[in-house]
């Protein structure tokens, strides 16, 4: 049959994978602990569902204009001045069918065929196979637990060419959690306004950060670095919304206005009630937030001393975002259950199969040695699950 070449070459999301291995065995009975998940496992917010209800009864059931309603894009732009202190126009806002297909419009508008984009390992596991279905070629920095994940800048410098035509960040990073520091930031946006090149700052997380920190994106330092920066966001991950499918990007008005040609052709607009949910989760209360935010830290902070118990297990503490990526390196080459565990996949595998807690492999991040665990899920069963963790690997 015949087959696209683009299509042979993709590799499926592998945490979604994971996700579908643990939920097919828990439906054989199994009773599985999951730390896979990459979803809040809080209900969206009341007075969000109440608005799509008034919505849909209200008639807002029709196409909407491809890029978005009006009233949303202006509740971005005001929440974007909120939290960042930044201005933008509507017309730089394209509201997109969740962060994953912002992120996608904007790869989409932005790389040729060979065009390069700089990417920081551990990285979301879809920013690769975005890039390459739009021809582009993917430079990987890798970075490590002992540097809490900042990339080297002479090391970044380095990769730069003729090609390169933009840095990736994810600052609470998935799956590390990691914050770039301001020096960090401060040297990408250089080194950006030196060789002429775009930021995609990819914030998802930015409401989900700990010890009282603020969240500084790139676009804040300087209006050279605003500029230059495209700022993807949705309200998937802050307001328990993964399953309403909106997110945005915000862009030079060239670009934004490109993506909203794009997605007028790909997808039309995104869901129409849910965009009137996603205008109430901006512009309504916050409280919400905060609260999930402060029990996502409380879990944090049982999840990181438990771990670092473990023998051969070592953990940083996140700045943010609700996944912890301990070292495991020490458990590789180690014969359990008879098999050799020759790589974070075979561990997970390994721990699936065995105590039944589904973890996603470092590899699948572009870093061999961790493990990623989620904590969006509940201190009871995060409880039982380091309790088993310990056991399989004793
Ligand atoms: C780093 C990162 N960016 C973007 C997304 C996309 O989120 P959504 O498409 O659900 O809005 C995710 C979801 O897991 C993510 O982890």
């Amino acid at each position: 049959m015949k087959i696209s070449q683009r299509a042979r070459e993709l590799t499926p999301s592998p945490t979604l994978a994971m996700d579908s291995r643990a939920k097919a065995l828990a439906a054989e009975g199994v009773d599985i602990i999951s730390f896979a998940v990459g979803e809040p496992d809080f209900p969206t917010p009341p007075n969000v569902v109440e608005a799509a209800c008034t919505a849909i009864h209200a008639g807002q059931t029709k196409y909407t204009p491809a890029s978005g309603i009006p009233q949303l894009k202006q509740a971005i732009v005001a929440a974007t001045e909120r939290d960042l202190g930044l201005q933008y126009d509507p017309a730089q806002v394209c509201v997109c069918n969740g962060g994953k297909h912002a992120l996608m419009n904007i790869w989409q508008s932005l790389v040729d065929p060979g065009d390069e984009v700089i990417v920081f390992a551990p990285y979301w596991v879809s920013y690769p196979p975005q890039i390459e279905l739009c021809g582009g070629r993917v430079v990987v920095i890798a970075t490590g637990a002992e540097s809490d994940f900042q990339p080297d800048l002479e090391g970044v410098r380095a990769a730069v060419t003729d090609r390169t035509i933009a840095i990736l960040i994810n600052s609470p990073s998935n799956p590390a959690g990691a914050i770039f520091t301001r020096a960090t930031l401060r040297g990408l946006v250089d080194l950006a306004e030196e060789r002429n090149l775009l930021i995609i700052s990819d914030e998802i997380y930015k409401h989900i950060l700990f010890d009282g920190r603020e969240h500084l994106s790139p676009a804040q330092l300087g209006a050279d670095a605003q500029a230059r920066t495209i700022l993807a966001d949705g309200v998937a991950k802050t307001y328990a919304m993964t399953g309403w499918r909106i997110g945005w990007l915000i862009a030079p008005p060239e670009i934004a206005k490109r993506a909203g040609d794009i997605q007028s052709q790909e997808t039309s607009n995104p869901c129409t009630p849910a965009q009137y949910a996603a205008l109430e989760a901006l512009s309504g209360p916050q409280e919400s937030v905060e609260e999930m935010r402060a029990e996502f830290e409380r879990r944090r902070d049982y999840l990181v001393p438990a771990l670092n118990e473990i023998p051969g297990v070592t953990c940083n503490t996140p700045g943010g975002a609700f996944y912890v990526y301990p070292d495991i390196t020490a458990h590789l080459g180690r014969k359990l259950d008879g098999e050799v565990i020759g790589g974070s996949l075979e561990l997970c595998e390994y721990l699936l199969d065995t105590a039944h807690i589904s973890t996603v492999p470092g590899s699948a991040f572009g870093t061999e040695g961790y493990l990623r665990i989620s904590f969006a899920t509940s201190m009871e069963k995060l409880q039982e699950g380091v309790r088993r963790l310990t056991e399989a690997l004793k």
